[in-house]
């Protein structure tokens, strides 16, 4: 779980997960460059981190944006050897049929398109460094079928796909790709739904609650570190337990 001399660039980083997995870099030895477009946030989370954090301006749909990103990330730190790709949106929350047909285009675009974008960005950059890890963030929602998560849930699958393919082509480049798969965890995304982080507040999954963004952070430090030198092509669900299985149902009594 040692990331020093690490350089990892995450998307989405300003908050939410994205802020979890770049304290957990900066914890693991690692330096994190976070991209996202909340300014004002990622250059808090980056001084809180200090020295071995930077903040830059990035627009995951956006190709221009993802050069200049990378360049940051070489330019103060010498190389780039990691990225998360965790920036998302979560959509309407309506059933499928009724989901507008520009909310399921801006959703695929944001959560499944930029993650081509940027594994495309990267891999110069990798390959000058002679390999790499790339944690592509999916969701449950990319593991089972979520009813009334018709766009977000397509883009989930389409990145954990996604990541396998890369994972097969990369790999003569040393680079790994692999995808982890968080449950339900309280972040700015999901707080609007009213979930409770205590005990029991989430009884869909068998550890009976939400999750902690710290929580998550492990399963990113280890895939970018060496000690998964060996993985890629994985997918590492966070959730829980929420898509081992159905839940116990209890019959006559
Ligand atoms: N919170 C959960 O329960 C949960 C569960 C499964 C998967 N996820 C996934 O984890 C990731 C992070 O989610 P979160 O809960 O921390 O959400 P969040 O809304 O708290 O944070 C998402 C971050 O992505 C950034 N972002 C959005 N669009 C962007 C763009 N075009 N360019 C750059 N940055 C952009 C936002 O500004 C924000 O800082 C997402 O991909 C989400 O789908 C979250």
């Amino acid at each position: 779980m040692d990331l020093s001399g690490k350089v990892v660039l995450v998307t989405g980083g300003a908050r939410g997960l994205g802020a979890a997995f770049a304290r957990g870099i900066v914890a693991a030895g690692g330096s994190v460059v976070i991209g996202d477009l909340l300014a004002e946030e990622g250059t808090a989370v980056a001084k809180e981190l200090g020295e071995r954090a930077r903040f830059t301006h990035l627009d995951v749909t956006d190709p221009q944006s993802w050069q200049r990103a990378v360049e940051t990330a070489v330019e103060a730190f010498g190389s780039l050897t990691g990225l998360v790709n965790n920036a998302g949106v979560t959509a309407s929350g309506v059933p499928m049929v009724e989901e507008p047909l520009e909310t399921f285009q801006r959703v695929i675009q944001v959560n499944l398109v930029s993650v081509q974008i940027g594994i495309s960005a990267v891999v110069p950059a990798m390959r000058t460094a002679g390999g790499g890890s790339i944690v592509n963030i999916s969701s449950a929602a990319g593991l089972v079928g979520l009813a009334h998560t018709g766009a977000y849930g397509a883009a989930k699958w389409g990145v954990r796909g996604l990541s396998k393919v890369a994972a097969i082509e990369l790999a003569g480049d040393r680079i790994r790709v692999n995808s982890v798969h968080p449950g339900m965890v309280l972040t700015p995304m999901t707080a609007p739904t009213g979930i409770s982080p205590a005990d029991g507040g989430f009884p869909n999954a068998p550890l009976g609650r939400v999750g902690d963004p710290g929580e998550l952070a492990g399963a990113v430090t280890y895939l970018l570190s060496d000690a998964a030198s060996y993985t890629t092509g994985a997918e590492l669900a966070v959730d829980g337990g929420w898509t081992a299985g159905p839940p116990i149902v209890r019959v006559n009594g």
